[in-house]
């Protein structure tokens, strides 16, 4: 939940020694606070758990961008070793300036645009994963335009209820991604590749879902594409070198949660891996993986001011206290779409008052602007104090919006006691910037 760099003195929350009320001064609120030794450490397990369950079939970490990506950050990922997922052109751009690679991106998406595809090709993209029927045309006559052999991957979808959001659950039969393993629609994209010599089709890909937070699921999607594998084998005299299981992996945002373990959720997959492939007489595939949530969710901190405070008096007599802070759905939006939870804590002194059941909102102009529906905070939480909200790393900055024309938070990094702006707070300026 919180990142190990940061700590509590006399009450005040210090990140790698610097206090709150400290980093509130320099750098305003709310801000996204990102820990750097915490992200290049967890990129580094998630990428050790690989290789050691792995060995010499670990294919490739690839760092899930749509979590969050800014320039600095993408070069921290190329320091660290490992590849990225980039899902637009947009984030393909981000990827090529923060210095990555081309061969180390993967590029995914339902609906990538033609320029997309032809911008990827012509930067020379290790992998794109091909999503439908259309687009292996589209990435064949551009891969035969730009004089290429483009390894790609089919991305399918396994069948899998994963345990976590509707919207964020993938790989059931009735989503938009992929091609599906059950309906046959996987084994006529297949045959469909191999009409193209100018795609090299390297194996498969799937991604079930999102906060995942049990191991089973990814190892039944492992066993539905093996399966696929085997077939291509008897059908064809020669196995597909390749596999992308995803991302996906849970993370703690409360109080007594945990994270998933690499170790622990690599040692199982590789089990299954081996297992399933040793079942169907194949050769131990490459095996790459998607983290982001995972790699960076802990890593960052939301720090806010208190602005108003109101006591409400419910139905049933008790009273819910409405601390309102300096942000809300457009720097969260998690809470309003999914239903998510997170925790706050005062960070800027300690308190011996009395807790007292509250509801944390934003500043936005609707009901639904809740970043904690109920958490027990002091009852002397006044204006003025500060807010720190944990594991807001991913999909918080990188889902903000502009809603009420609220400028986008800026992101610091600290690292070893120093803080620096990686990517700036957003100004007005920059807002009616966009009038005509
Ligand atoms: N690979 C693919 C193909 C994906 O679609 C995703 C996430 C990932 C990897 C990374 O998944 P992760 O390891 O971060 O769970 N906005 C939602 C999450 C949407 C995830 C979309 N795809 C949220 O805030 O929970």
């Amino acid at each position: 939940m919180w990142s190990k760099k940061i700590s509590f003195d006399n009450g005040q929350l210090h990140l790698d020694g610097i206090s709150a009320k400290q980093l509130a001064k320099d750098f305003g609120t709310p801000t996204f606070f990102i820990d750097e030794a915490e992200f290049r450490l967890r990129a580094k397990l998630w990428n050790d758990a690989l290789q050691d369950n792995f060995g010499s079939s670990a294919g490739s970490v690839y760092y899930a961008a749509k979590a969050f990506i800014c320039i600095e950050l993408a070069r921290w990922i190329k320091d660290c070793g490992i590849g990225i997922d980039v899902c637009t052109g947009g984030e393909l751009a981000v990827a090529i300036a923060g210095g990555i690679d081309p061969a180390k991106i993967e590029l995914h998406g339902n609906n990538k645009s033609i320029s997309e595809i032809q911008r990827a090709v012509s930067a020379g993209v290790g992998t794109i994963v091909i999503d439908s029927l259309f687009e292996i045309e589209r990435v064949s006559a551009s891969a035969k335009a730009h004089g290429k052999t483009q390894r790609v991957l089919l991305r399918l979808t396994p069948g899998i209820e994963a345990h976590t959001h509707e919207s964020i659950a993938t790989a059931h039969e009735d989503v938009k991604f992929g091609f599906s393993i059950a309906s046959g629609a996987a084994w006529s994209a297949v045959l469909e590749t191999r009409k193209h010599s100018s795609l090299q089709l390297c194996g498969f890909h799937s991604h079930i879902g999102s906060q995942i937070l049990g191991v089973e699921s990814f190892g039944l999607a492992a066993d539905r594409l093996i399966t696929l594998l085997a077939r291509y084998r008897d059908e064809f005299g020669a196995q597909l070198p390749e596999l992308d299981l995803g991302g996906g992996y849970g993370i703690a945002y409360l109080p007594g949660e945990t994270d998933l373990d690499p170790q622990e959720v690599m040692a199982a997959l590789a089990a299954q891996v081996k297992k399933a492939c040793a079942a169907n007489k194949l050769k131990l595939p490459k095996i790459s993986i998607e983290p982001g949530r995972a790699i960076v969710g802990p890593t960052m901190f939301t720090l806010y001011e208190v602005g108003t405070i109101k006591d409400v008096t419910l139905e049933n007599g008790k009273t819910r206290r409405y601390i309102s802070i300096d942000g809300g759905m457009s720097e969260n939006p998690r809470p309003a779409l999914y239903g998510a939870e997170y925790t706050s804590v005062l960070a800027n002194r300690s308190s011996n008052a009395e807790v007292i059941n509250s509801r944390l909102v934003g500043k936005h102009c609707e009901t639904g602007d809740i970043v904690i529906r109920e958490i027990d905070l002091p009852s002397d939480i006044a204006p003025g104090d500060l807010l720190a909200v944990p594991a807001t790393g991913a999909y918080g900055r990188s889902m903000a919006s502009n809603y009420n024309h609220v400028p986008r938070p800026p992101v610091v990094a600290v690292k070893d006691g120093i803080a620096r702006v990686i990517l700036r707070r957003e100004s007005e300026a920059d807002l009616l910037g966009l009038d005509i």
